[in-house]
């Protein structure tokens, strides 16, 4: 197994290009189950969560090639309706797959999730607003068995003012439920309204990739969504645009932020969307560093650390995918941090990680109370999930002497070459294969 070595105590100085965002590609791969048409898509991170997409995509019938940075796919005819437990326990986003399919095939078997390490994360809403779109849905043996003949909005035909139907409300903020339903909603008949709907850019990439496709989809990134659902959808280059090019990654860019303000040191972050970065900016700036917003770029220059509490929120408030690496940074802050995990309900796996290498961090339910220490010592420690990998990296690039970060197979699902771009700027970071 791979496993990355770091020396820290080096401030990070140059510049970083931000590559596509995984949690908008994956989404939108799934979407390419709409049409029969070929889609084209730039900027597709190369990440382990987009191959195991893309084969789970060509297992289902679709031909997917990549030629300068242009990934083609097509899926004229699909072989299977089915995303099995192989793949499912592999990425749970497998079950972004089932709103399309159910939408244009009528059928979906796809394994139900399990949990994973950062809590037990329940696919019950997905499974709720499709039952209320038409969806005949039976769990056994732990696959998920949909059927509908035809997909059903709300009651009102497409386009009645004012809009009727029975709005799909969820309960809870849900990124990838609001995502499976938008798909499922687009094909369907009549009007789908969807309130509480998260409103994380994401989605709104989503929505602009799926009215490419000639979906009428509207309200992506507010709390309401209304779809009209339409009889079919082309492929995105068809409609004689460009290819459509994935968002920036957004926790990639946080990611590289963080980095820049433990080090001490001066990165300028390109191709990214400071508009995206507006809780986190605000946040790093009371720890007193430095940031410059351009149009697509971020300055950053590191600063002593003043300790800050943050509670994470679905967007727009503070991401739950960057509370691991705000986390390394309070470790070495001037006092005492409050963090608390509102999202998940075990996101703290990097704690005891953090602590072998001299943190002091004091759990207590879904509270963390860091308090901040003069230095960090390098040592051998072990990735949980994926963005806990991530903020062992970070600490290792501050601390003393040399860290070694294992089951970094955890880091590949969701970072393109991050040793790369960190020793391109300063860090002194290796990958042992
Ligand atoms: C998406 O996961 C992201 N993944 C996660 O990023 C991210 O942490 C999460 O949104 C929150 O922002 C992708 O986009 C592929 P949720 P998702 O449904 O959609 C509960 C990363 O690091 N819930 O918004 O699975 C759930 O348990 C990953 O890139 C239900 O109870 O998250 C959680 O407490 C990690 N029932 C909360 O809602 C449901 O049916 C938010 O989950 C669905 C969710």
């Amino acid at each position: 197994m791979d496993k990355i070595i770091i020396s820290g105590g080096k401030p990070l100085s140059g510049e970083i290009e931000i590559g596509g965002a995984k949690n908008a590609a994956l989404p939108i791969l799934a979407a390419t189950l709409l049409s029969s048409e070929p889609h084209q898509l730039k900027r597709v991170p190369k990440v382990v969560d987009i191959f195991t997409m893309q084969k789970l995509l060509c297992a289902m019938g679709a031909q997917i090639s990549e030629q300068d940075d242009v990934c083609t796919i097509e899926i004229k005819q699909i072989t299977s309706c089915e995303a099995q437990y192989e793949w499912v326990k592999t990425m749970r986003a497998s079950v972004l797959v089932l709103g399309p399919l159910l939408a244009r095939y009528g059928e979906a078997h796809v394994s139900l999730p399990g949990g994973c390490a950062i809590g037990v994360r329940p696919i019950n809403l997905h499974l709720t607003a499709l039952s209320k779109m038409g969806a005949e849905i039976v769990v056994e043996h732990g696959m998920i068995h949909a059927k509908a003949k035809k997909l059903k909005g709300g009651t009102s035909p497409a386009r009645q003012r004012p809009l009727q139907g029975m709005p799909i409300h969820f309960e809870k903020s849900t990124v990838t439920g609001t995502e499976n339903i938008m798909m499922a909603a687009t094909l369907a008949e009549g009007t789908t309204i969807l309130t509480n709907a998260a409103q994380e850019p994401e989605i709104i990439d989503l929505a602009c990739f799926l009215n490419g496709c000639g979906a009428d989809i509207t309200g992506a990134g507010t709390e309401q969504i209304v779809i009209h659902g339409v009889s079919v959808l082309s492929g995105f280059s068809r409609r004689g645009c460009t290819p459509y090019c994935i968002m920036p990654d957004r926790i990639e860019t946080g990611t590289f932020m963080v980095a820049a303000a433990i080090t001490g040191g001066d990165l300028m972050l390109r191709d990214c969307n400071p508009g995206h970065m507006e809780s986190l900016i605000r946040l790093l700036k009371k720890t007193g560093v430095e940031i410059t917003s351009g149009k697509s770029t971020l300055h950053i220059r590191g600063k002593a650390i003043r300790a800050v509490d943050f509670t994470t929120m679905p967007y727009p408030g503070f991401p739950t995918d960057m509370q691991a690496q705000m986390m390394a940074l309070m470790t070495v802050s001037n006092g005492l941090s409050k963090i608390t995990e509102a999202i998940f309900e075990s996101r703290f796996g990097h704690a005891a990680e953090l602590r072998r290498m001299g943190a002091k961090i004091y759990l207590e339910g879904n509270h963390a109370i860091v308090e901040g220490v003069k230095a960090l010592s390098g040592a051998p420690v072990m990735a949980s999930d994926l963005r806990a990998s991530s903020s062992l990296i970070l600490a290792g690039l501050v601390a003393e002497g040399e860290t070694e970060v294992l089951r970094i197979y955890h880091l590949d699902r969701g970072y393109e070459k991050i040793e790369e771009k960190l020793s391109k700027v300063g860090a002194d970071i290796r990958r042992i294969q």
